[in-house]
């Protein structure tokens, strides 16, 4: 994980990857927020893209996927700026022991989608 932090050192949010199991495959999974007062200026996206850079350099997968709520325009929407692909709805368990109707979003990691 990895704070989001502006030129003045203002701390407006985190981003981060992890591996998890998906589908079969070994996969990072993506995740971020950006605090209210500095929503809508394009930070997520920039931070996901910055991130997602990272997981590239690691070379060790393929694919990274997020699973925002179907309920949450604004993750959706930092999703497909960044250009991960939409591979539809699916059960996705958050937290633990709750499922949620997800997003499955993914992104190839060697640029092929
Ligand atoms: C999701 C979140 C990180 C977006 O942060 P942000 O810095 O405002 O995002 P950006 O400014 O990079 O905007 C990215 C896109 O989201 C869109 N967007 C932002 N807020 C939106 C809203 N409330 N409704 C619809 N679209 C929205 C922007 O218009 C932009 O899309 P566009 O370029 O096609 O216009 C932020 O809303 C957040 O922290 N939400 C709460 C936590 C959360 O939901 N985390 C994700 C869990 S999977």
């Amino acid at each position: 994980m990895y704070v989001i932090v502006l030129p003045d050192g203002t701390r407006v949010g985190s981003v981060g990857h992890w591996e998890r199991r998906w589908r079969g495959a070994q996969v990072w999974e993506m995740g971020w927020a950006v605090l209210p007062a500095y929503q809508g200026r394009g930070l997520a996206t920039a931070a996901v893209l910055a991130a997602a850079a990272e997981a590239r350099a690691r070379r060790t997968h393929r694919f990274a996927h997020a699973y925002p709520s179907v309920d949450n325009p604004a993750s959706n929407a930092v999703c497909r700026r960044v250009g991960f692909t939409l591979l539809g709805p699916t059960d996705f368990e958050y937290p633990p022991g709750q499922l949620m109707r997800a997003n499955d979003w993914r992104l190839d990691l060697t640029g092929n989608d």
